[in-house]
């Protein structure tokens, strides 16, 4: 890459020469084949935007709201784990990026900082903790109300993993964490993640999952979560229709239809082909959002076309922290929000009100995969 990045893919080029091997692996990889993460990105360019025009697109406001909170845009921040392996401000320069935007951030139980230093790090930003259900339900529950005391506004429940997803590179890497971190909101160096243990030949993480998150997770332990907090919950990693009834059943406030960027279970369709039949089956009685394969300012109007209230962006990210850390991040999402209000006025919308399902089509001639 030379001179400035003028679009995401320049980001990701700068961070896949700049970054250690197995770090850049880890960020980039999918499961297995890794079909669906090329289908993430590639299932946007099979849908076609059909724009009005003539439509006086001289102001344009482009904030909504996300779980009742303002955001100047509906584009937010996937959690992502082990944000210090790309930058050393890692999610405390992440949760400044979102505030400086105006934008909410979706914390990993897996940062490299714990959940108060982020909090402390942008003390006006919007926050939510994403969650796993460890097998030590305690630890789970230590979790959320450190959340709650910390003023997140939300619990993200990862329901996609209970065992973590063969991404080839990270077994041939051996995937670890650098020495000098950890998984910071864990006391115990057992749940830390922590560089000294051995974990064998395998992914040191899929070792993790496999010791510490609980496979026998169900229902159950949605309603035993909806029971404990009174923080909205947004299942993340729904891509059935009928999960999501499920879901909104218990009592849930939002769904995130999301395949964890392709990192879980290959030959899953891509998230945006995946979210009309979820649209249509929640009803509107809950706030449905997307990630996975989110790029381009068109990418976000496309999903709000076929019923998103907001999108996620997971690696994007990830190559702004390591590009120049804060500064970094902060201009991967202002030139997404600049993409989206290019793709806004072009298709004649002038608030996100007014982003509806006339505005997208199926490409012609393709069949529906
Ligand atoms: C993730 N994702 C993820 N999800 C989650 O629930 N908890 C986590 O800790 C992580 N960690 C994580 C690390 C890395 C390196 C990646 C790439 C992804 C999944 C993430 O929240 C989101 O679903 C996807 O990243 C969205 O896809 P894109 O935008 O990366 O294509
Ligand atoms: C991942 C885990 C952390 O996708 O969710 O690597």
């Amino acid at each position: 890459m030379s001179g400035k990045p003028v679009c995401i893919a320049d980001f990701e080029e700068y961070a896949r020469t700049f970054l250690p091997k197995s770090v850049y692996d880890y960020y980039r990889s999918g499961a297995d084949d890794q079909e669906t993460l090329a289908e993430n990105v590639a299932a946007f360019s099979r849908w076609q935007l059909y724009p009005r025009v003539l439509r006086d697109v001289s102001v344009l406001d482009l904030s909504t709201s996300v779980l009742g909170h303002r955001v100047s845009m509906p584009v937010c921040v996937a959690a992502t784990a082990m944000q210090r392996m790309a930058h050393a401000d890692g999610e405390t320069a992440t949760a400044r990026a979102c505030q400086a935007v105006g934008t909410g951030m979706m914390l990993s139980s897996w940062a490299t900082s714990s959940l108060e230093e982020v909090a402390a790090a942008a003390p006006g930003g919007l926050r939510w903790l994403q969650l796993y259900v460890y097998k030590d339900r305690a630890v789970t529950e230590g979790l959320v109300r450190r959340a709650e005391r910390a003023g997140y506004r939300g619990i993200f429940l990862t329901a996609d993993t209970p065992y973590l997803g063969r991404r080839i590179a990270d077994v041939r890497n051996r995937f670890r964490l650098p020495p000098h971190l950890r998984l910071k909101n864990f006391s115990s160096s057992a749940l830390a993640f922590s560089p000294g243990k051995d974990f064998g030949e395998d992914s040191g993480l899929a070792v993790y999952v496999a010791e510490a998150i609980d496979a026998s997770v169900s229902w159950d332990d949605i309603r035993w979560l909806r029971a404990l907090t009174s923080l909205p919950i947004v299942l993340k990693g729904i891509l059935r229709a009928d999960d999501a009834k499920e879901a909104v059943k218990i009592g849930v406030n939002g769904i995130l239809v999301s395949n964890h960027g392709a990192r879980q279970l290959d030959g899953v369709p891509a998230t945006i082909d995946a979210l009309p039949d979820i649209v249509e089956a929640v009803e509107g009685k809950v706030e449905v959002f997307l990630d996975g394969g989110v790029r381009k300012g068109t990418d976000v109007l496309k999903a709000l076309a076929l019923g998103a209230r907001a999108v996620f962006i997971g690696r994007p990210l990830l190559w702004g922290l390591a590009y120049q850390g804060e500064e970094g991040a902060k201009e991967v999402l202002q030139m997404l929000k600049e993409e989206f209000r290019l793709a806004m006025a072009l298709t004649g919308c002038r608030r996100v009100e007014e982003v509806d399902r006339t505005l997208i089509r199926r490409h012609r001639g393709l069949s529906r995969i």
